[in-house]
């Protein structure tokens, strides 16, 4: 019996223990409109994340700057909404 109970605690600390660390991830705010039109390029990967970005570019005239640099040169999309992430990020 006592074992049982103990054994339920140890699955409990460790359910609880996945979460936090789960959330410890997500470093920024949340920038729902960056998740779901630009998150799946900048993964790290194929182009930077989004917390280079922020590093890099202090405010969102700098961003801009940069969106517009690689959208003509042809690596970026130009019909994304960089205006309304960029509020989203620097705000
Ligand atoms: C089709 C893939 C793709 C999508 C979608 C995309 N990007 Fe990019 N982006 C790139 C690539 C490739 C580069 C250039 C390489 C790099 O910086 O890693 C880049 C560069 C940038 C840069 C300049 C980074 C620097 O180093 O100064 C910014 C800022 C940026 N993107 C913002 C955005 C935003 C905001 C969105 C969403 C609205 C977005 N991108 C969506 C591929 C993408």
């Amino acid at each position: 019996m006592k074992k049982k109970l103990l054994v339920g605690l140890v699955i409990t600390a460790g359910f609880f223990a996945g979460c936090g660390q789960k959330q410890e991830t997500t470093t920024t705010k949340a920038t729902p409109m960056w998740d779901k039109s630009c998150a799946h390029c900048h993964n790290g990967n194929m182009a930077v994340t989004k917390d280079t970005i922020l590093a890099k570019h202090k405010d969102k005239e700098q961003f801009l700057n940069a969106v517009k640099e690689f959208v003509s040169a042809g690596k970026m999309p130009p019909n994304l909404p960089y205006g309304q992430v960029a509020d989203e990020l620097y705000k």
